[in-house]
C-alpha cells in the first residue's frame, strides 16, 4: 500500500484524490489518509502530490504512518474530488514536526 505522511498536514493539496482508480482517500481537517486495505498499489498518486507526502509503505520507518492511515481511514469521510488547498499550504509545505503540532 501507499501511505500519506507528515507533509500533507496543513497543505492538503488534494491532487492525489483525482487520480486514484479505487477512490481510497479519506479526509481529515488537516490531512488526507489512504485506506491500506483498499489501495491497489498502483503508485499513480505518488508523483501527483506537490508536497511529496505520499510514500510506498515498503520504505523504512513508515510503520507509524501505516497505522495512522489505517486508523483514520476507518473514521474519516471518503474524498474523491479535488478542492482548494488549505489557505497556508505553501507556507507550511516542508515545515517539520507537523504531526505533533497539527494532526487532525
Ligand atoms: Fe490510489 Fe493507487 Fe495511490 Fe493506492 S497507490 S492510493 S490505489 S492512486
Ligand atoms: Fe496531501 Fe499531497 Fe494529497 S498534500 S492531499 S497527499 S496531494
Amino acid at each position: 500500500t501507499y501511505v500519506v505522511t507528515d507533509n500533507c498536514i496543513k497543505c492538503k493539496y488534494t491532487d492525489c484524490v483525482e487520480v486514484c482508480p479505487v477512490d481510497c482517500f479519506y479526509e481529515g481537517e488537516n490531512m488526507l489518509v489512504i485506506h491500506p486495505d483498499e489501495c491497489i498499489d498502483c503508485g499513480v498518486c505518488e508523483p501527483e502530490c506537490p508536497a511529496d507526502a505520499i510514500r510506498p509503505d515498503t520504505e523504512s520507518g513508515l510503520e507509524k504512518w501505516l497505522e495512522v492511515n489505517k486508523q483514520y481511514a476507518e473514521a474519516w469521510p471518503n474524498i474523491t474530488q479535488k478542492k482548494d488547498p488549505l489557505p497556508d499550504a505553501e507556507e507550511f509545505d516542508g515545515e517539520s514536526g507537523k504531526y505533533e503540532k497539527f494532526f487532525s
